[in-house]
């Protein structure tokens, strides 16, 4: 499996969260606060492993690779930067230990999915394409079995909350 292989496979799972999250915020408030909250603490340590991966691969592209790349690369960039505050601030409202407005956690919630869709479409269909060629060997090979690690870790995670969570609710 490919370095890229291995994050679209990360990326397929971190549909699957968000998917889970969609379904939780019909439900009544105390599951979908439980829901939710219990697929953010999966998804977020998962998905900052998963962008520094990223920009440890892609470093800037060069010169040669054209200015269209370039923009595409600088468009990813500041969705990163986008991403990176939306999970700030929905840690800050985590890190409040449940005495929070739901409205808000749900809110930043359903922001974060929607930015997360369209910015995992872009990098596998605009920038990846793009950049394949560019990856050296090397670095490929060094962060690849990393990040082969954390999609084993990741899903575990998955598999081990999801049982937590449907027995939950099951039994309240
Ligand atoms: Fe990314
Ligand atoms: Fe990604």
């Amino acid at each position: 499996m490919t370095i890229l292989d291995i994050l679209s496979k990360e990326h397929a799972l971190f549909h699957k969260i968000i998917a889970r999250i969609d379904a939780a915020t019909s439900r009544d408030e105390p599951t979908a606060r439980l829901e939710i909250e219990r697929a953010l603490l999966v998804l977020l340590p998962a998905l900052a492993r998963h962008e520094a991966i990223e920009m440890e691969v892609f470093k800037r592209p060069s010169r040669a690779e054209g200015p269209e790349t370039a923009k595409i690369a600088a468009t990813i960039a500041s969705q990163h930067k986008e991403i990176l505050a939306l999970h700030r601030d929905i840690l800050e409202i985590l890190r409040l230990g449940g005495k929070y407005d739901f409205s808000r956690l749900k809110s930043l919630t359903a922001e974060l999915c929607q930015k997360l869709r369209g910015h995992f479409y872009m990098e596998e269909s605009r920038l990846w394409p793009r950049r394949r060629a560019a990856l050296p060997a090397a670095r490929r090979r060094a962060v690849g079995q990393r990040a082969g690690q954390n999609v084993a870790d990741l899903e575990r995670e998955i598999s081990r909350n999801w049982d937590l969570v449907s027995d939950y609710v099951k039994s309240a």
